[in-house]
Formats: structure tokens, sequence, C-alpha cells
């Protein structure tokens, strides 16, 4: 059993194959955090809780004359609310007497094999051969009757730990909800940690930011209602000496794809503080008497092996335990063109099945018909909502085009954008009050689009029904599903003046719900999620979807900094990358080296292309064809940072059993007569010997990771190079 409770000392140890988690029934039965860190076993790590008399810090009044005692200065394992703690809180609410005061203390606790479920927000699983086992510690507070459960599975072998979080009114009158955090973690040293996170904007998502602890609290969210392009819900806190391959790093990856908060606050004596959870802005929940409130799920790593460790400890877990859909492991990819850059939404059937026949001759397995195939549809002011085929544009009808493009050999796909309404629209003419708009004000445009409110059921429905009947109308095999705005005019129709706090979150609820609809019950297609490129790419969508489109930035050189940042935590099998004609400057071979560094396809108007670059084309899918096992089962390392100032971005997919490896470099900046430059590679077998390309060239594992590869510098600009490297 990987949850050990110490009866003596009443302390919890988590354990996984390297980390230790330990917490303990403290003083008056408060729940105190003791540890996170290198194994420890179970040892009793009681002893470096300090106690003094700590000015201007309260003490519970059961703790009468003991003045040392205080939940300001001890470490917390889910903070009270008004309890004498001033750090940030787990938890704000207000009672049914209207006072806000949480006082919770562990009554009551259970360990099972297993892995804990959520009934309404996505998590991760265990698989069929895997052990997972789970603590539920229950936190209540006697005088108001509001429970907290605390939820933590822990996977040994894997080396993560999950944590959620629910409260209970068990009370007799309703209660308000104004934050939860789904973890609490404080640390007694906090001074020589930095926190690394994931900031960004549209076409420049998930670039990388690092900050030292300075004594307030740091904030990291979304109010956007949804993840975002700006933040990530992901925060790693590290050791100040962290670096790629060195140092202690503790990840935190919220599975929720709304508004999130994570808060790091250094304390007056150097604690560290990080909570996570639903983003408190705008957000009260009723909780009835009788009823829980269910906060989303936290998947914690940590590792002393910096980041490329934490990379690593992600990647396979998000792999195999986060979405089930069978194109995770079971089948492979195909590689796609997609019409967006090709003909936006310009094109007909005529057009399609000419950029299919050149996409074919290409060596791509599928075309994906983009925006603009359904309802009055030919710029962005209209037609969202209306998800019928124009048959204007789509000659026949949908059925007879997918049979063209089959009929090719080749797969078909479609985008849509399920959450959007078009003022000038059936749907919308139909029913204004499904879209979110404040009573009397004007609603905010964004892309001449509205949101629909995803919390009315009657929306669910026919987002459900609708989508469902083009999918079951034709041979569909993909799905590209898109929301390009951030929302705003939060309001709902059918909910009261004072439920309108429950809105953001319940439109993620209603969005999930449809999503479980319609994904689940079609395990046969492949899902990609959009968000105006790579906006809403969070873990809580992976559940459903195996691959996110990372950006609507193709340019190759870009790319290299959005391929860097996302690949912090989420897998290079998630990550859409395709060859477009951005990047002019940029060889075509270049941009398909980029490309393989995820999903791998085209957007591009393929019927434009010489016979010499469809050529090129064709090999470059037969190439990503025969790497795919490397590139989506293999380990990944960041061989270069392209933030900062270098000649070169280089980086690597090194099989599970360190026998094959695929080594790519991609030449950003030519300088003359520069010295010579070298790539190291990284998990290889040292004295195993390599074969370089299929080519006469071997080399040892030792010779390639500590002294390097010499890159040709006599090369056009832009250049790129991939080593294949093979044990021999
Ligand atoms: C978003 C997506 C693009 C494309 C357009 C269509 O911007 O990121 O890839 O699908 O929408 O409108």
């Amino acid at each position: 059993m990987s949850i050990i409770f110490n009866e003596q000392a009443k302390t919890f140890t988590l354990q996984t194959a390297h980390t230790s988690y330990q917490m303990k029934i403290g003083n008056l039965d408060y729940l105190l955090h003791l540890y996170y860190g290198p194994s420890i076993c179970d040892a009793d790590l009681n002893y470096q809780i300090m106690q003094y008399d700590r000015g201007f810090s309260g003490n519970p009044y059961e703790s009468r004359d003991a003045r040392t005692f205080s939940l300001d200065a001890q470490p917390q394992e889910f903070s009270t609310q008004q309890q004498g703690d001033f750090r940030t809180t787990s938890i704000e609410v207000v009672n049914a007497d209207g006072s806000y005061s949480f006082n919770g203390k562990v009554s009551r606790f259970t360990i099972r094999e297993g892995k804990y479920q959520l009934d309404t927000l996505p998590c991760t699983f265990a698989k069929e051969d895997e052990r997972a086992d789970t603590l539920e510690i229950v936190l209540t507070d006697q005088i108001s009757s509001v429970e907290v459960i605390l939820l933590y599975s822990v996977f040994e072998k894997a080396d993560m730990i999950t944590r959620a979080v629910k409260v209970v009114n068990k009370g007799t009158a309703s209660i308000q909800l104004k934050k939860i955090m789904s973890v609490c973690l404080d640390f007694l040293n906090g001074l020589d940690m930095d926190l690394v996170s994931l900031p960004g904007r549209y076409g420049q998502e998930r670039q990388v930011e690092r900050q030292k602890m300075t004594h307030h609290i740091h904030t990291i969210g979304s109010v956007r209602g949804s993840s975002s392009h700006q933040q990530n819900p992901f925060v790693v806190l590290c050791g100040r000496e962290a670096t790629e391959d060195y140092g202690k790093c503790y990840g935190f990856s919220l599975v929720y794809s709304g508004n999130f908060l994570a808060e790091a606050e250094l304390d007056q004596y150097d604690q560290l503080r990080l909570v996570m959870g639903i983003n408190p802005k705008q957000f009260v929940y009723e909780i009835k008497p009788g009823e829980q409130f269910e906060g989303p799920e936290v998947v914690m790593a940590f590792t002393e092996h910096g980041f490329t460790g934490l990379t690593h400890l992600y990647h396979d877990f998000y792999r195999t335990n986060l979405c089930r859909s069978k194109f995770v492991s079971e089948v492979q990819r195909p590689v796609l063109i997609n019409s967006w850059e090709a003909a936006f939404m310009d094109f007909d059937d005529v057009k399609l099945v000419e950029i299919a026949k050149a996409a074919k001759n290409m060596g791509v397995d599928m075309l994906v018909m983009d925006d603009g195939w359904f309802g009055k549809r030919d710029d962005d002011n209209s037609g969202l909502g209306d998800w019928v085929v124009n048959e204007e544009k789509i000659k026949g009808g949908l059925h007879k085009l997918v049979e063209q493009i089959n009929n090719l050999g080749m797969k078909f796909g479609i985008w849509f954008e399920p959450e959007m309404v078009s003022e000038d629209s059936d749907l919308y003419r139909a029913h204004p009050e499904w879209a979110m708009q404040i009573p009397g004000r004007h609603a905010v445009r964004s892309r001449n689009q509205m949101a629909l409110d995803m919390s009315r059921k009657e929306v669910q429905d026919y987002l459900i029904q609708s989508v469902n009947a083009i999918l079951d109308d034709a041979n569909i095999y993909y799905v590209k599903w898109d929301i390009n705005r951030s929302l705003a005019d939060i309001w709902s129709n059918v909910l009261s003046a004072d439920k309108q706090g429950e809105v953001y979150h319940r439109y993620i609820l209603g969005l999930y719900r449809v999503m479980n609809e319609i994904i689940l019950t079609h395990p046969d297609i492949l899902f990609e999620g959009c968000s105006g490129g790579g906006g809403r790419y969070d873990p809580g969508m992976l559940h459903y979807y195996p691959q996110y489109w990372v950006s609507d930035n193709n340019n190759p050189i870009d790319r290299l900094k959005l391929h860097y940042g996302t690949s912090f935590v989420y897998p290079i099998s998630t990550m859409g990358a395709h060859i477009s004609d951005s990047g002019r400057f940029v060889p075509l071979r270049t941009k398909a080296v980029v490309a393989m560094c995820g999903t791998f396809g085209y957007e591009l108007d393929a019927s434009k292309l010489s016979e010499e670059e469809q050529e090129i084309c064709r090999e470059q899918s037969d190439l990503f064809r025969k790497y795919y096992p490397i590139i989506f089962g293999g380990d990944y390392y960041r061989l270069s940072n392209p933030f900062e100032v270098g000649n070169m971005t280089a980086w690597q997919h090194v099989t599970k059993d360190k026998a094959e490896s695929l080594l790519s470099v991609v030449v950003t900046n030519l300088t003359c007569n520069g010295p010579q430059e070298y790539v190291k590679a990284k998990g290889l077998i040292p004295d195993a010997m390599y074969r370089i390309n299929n080519g006469e060239q071997v080399l040892s594992g030792a010779a390639l990771m500590y002294a390097g590869l010499p890159i040709d510098r006599e090369v056009p600009e832009y250049s790129s190079f991939q080593f294949y490297l093979k044990q021999i």
C-alpha cells in the first residue's frame, strides 16, 4: 500500500517510487503538512515543526495558554478561514448565519485501493494493470457543519500524486462558496524557490517565465472563461539551482478548462504556500443542505532531475492516464491537410477535392475541411450555430464530398465551433436568449461572435443533437473543436440574480457534458482541440482530445519557442503542428522537421505546390510515419533553449529502451566565421554504439552525449538536421 497511516505519530505518508508526501493530524486535530520531496519512507517529520510565540499571529481558543500554537505559522494541508492564519486561504465560505469562517479539523479518514473519480469533472484514471491508492480525509467545521473532503490518489510506479477536493453542506441551510482551492501546499522554507509559469498571448502561447519568490502573493491565473492563451494552469516551484537537467522541481497541473488561479505566497517567516484551483473571481456557488461541490483535480509531481525530469513524469502520465481515446496508443494518427490556410472560407467541394488530390501525392492520409462549410459562412460575421451543410458550397451534400475523398483513399475531417453563435444566424434569430448577454446591456463582441450559455441544458442538448447529426451523416474520421473568443457578459437567463456567480463554472460543466456526450459516444473519431490556436490547451481538454492545436502561428522559427514551452508539461503526441506557407525564408524540410515535433500535417494549398515540393513533402510524410513510435512513445529532451541567445535550437526523442533516437537541429542564426558548434545528445546508453542516419558513422552514446556532434556551418539560412541514431 502506497499510503501509510502511522497510528502513534498520527502521520499519513504517501509513498511513490521516488517521493514521499507527509501530513499529520496535529494539535487540536488540525491537519498539518510535513513534507513533500525525495523519499523518506514513513519517518515521522513532526520534529521539523517548531513552535514559538509569534506576535500578531493568533492562537486557537482551545489551545488556551499555548501562545506558541498558531495556524499562521504552522504548515497547513488545507488552510482555514478566519482562524488566525492570515496567509492566502484554501476556502472562503459564507455560512448559513452569514459568517465567513471555516475551522476544519480532521474528523475521519479512509484509505482504499483504486483511483477516486469525480462526478462532474474530468480527471486522471489508473490503467487496467496499474495500482493506485486513495486517501480521503474529512475536515469538519463543527459549528457550521461544513465538511471538506480532501482526496489523494497515489500512483506509486508513475511517481505521481493527484489531489481533489469536495465541499459538503451537512447543515440545514444553504451556504455560499466563494473560493475553493484544490491544492494547498506549505513549504517550511521558500526563500530559495523560483516560480515557473507559461504565460503567452494569441499566436505566442506558453512562453516560459521564471520568477524569484519575494514576500508577496504571486498570482498566475485566468479570468477569460477558459484556461486561456495568456496563462496556463501549470506552474513549477523549483529550487533556485534548478536547471534543465538538475535540481528539485515541483509541478502542479490543474485538470480544468475554465478560470483558474495559482497563488504562491512567501510569508513573513519565509515559508511558502502554493494554492491552486478555480479562480474565485466572480465565483459564488450555492451549496444547498445535503449537496456537495467538487473542485478540479491537481496533478502533482516532484523530481530532483530538473525540468527534464518533471517533463518526463508528466508526459508519461498524461500520455496514458488522462485521455481514453484509442488514438492515444492503439491507432496511429493520420497525416492530415487542413483547408484553413489554403482557402480560409473561400472554398467549395471542387476546391477541396483538388487540394486532396494533390495532398494524396504528398503522402497525406486525411483532408480536414475547416471553417466555412456550414450555414451562411463566407466571413466571420455570420453562420456560427447553424451546423447544417451549406450545399451551395458543398454541392450534393457532405455525404457526397466525403465519398469523393474516401475514394481517393483518404479520410475526412471537419471543423466545428460549437460553443459560439453569430448574431446573423438562424440559431440566434430563433434563440437570442441562448447567447450570453447581460439584460439591458450590449454584449462585448469578439471576432464578431457571441458565446452560447453553455450552462443551459437546452443549449447543451441542441449542440449534442446538431453536432451528432453531422457526425452520423457521413464517414467522418476527425473533428477539430474550436473556440475563438474569451467569455465576457457572464450571465445566464435561466439562473436567478443571486446565482449569476455560478455561470463561469456552470459553463465549463455544460461544456464537459456536451463533450462527454459527443466525444465519448464517438470513440472511433479522432478529436483535436483548438482555441484560436492553443488558447485552451489544458489537461481538462486533453481528457477528451488526444491532440490540441498548439497555435495559429505556423512560423517554424516561432514554433521552436511554442513547442519548447508547451513541452514542459504536455506530451509531444498532443501537440498539433503543421507545415504552412508561413515562414517564407524557411526551407520546406526545416518546416517538416519542426512539425515532426508534434502530430505533423499540412495547412497550405497543396495544389499550388510544384512537383519538387510535393516530392519533398511525400518524403517528409514518410519520415514522420517512420519516426512516429520514437516521437509519440519516447522520452523528450530539450537540448537548447530558444529563448536564450544562440545559433541553433535542438531537441531529441529517445525510445524507452534507448535503442533509437531522433535528434533534430534548426539553425536559427548564421554568424560569419563563427565558432564551430556541437550538439550534445541526452538519454542514450553511454557504452552502447549508435549508427547515425543508417550510414557508416558509428559513435558511442558517451561520445554523442559528452562530446557531441558537430553542426555544419556552411549551410543556407534556417537549415535543419535530423540525426536518426540506432543502437547496433
Ligand atoms: C481559429 C483556429 C484556426 C482556424 C480558424 C477558423 O483561429 O485556430 O486554425 O480553424 O479558427 O475560423
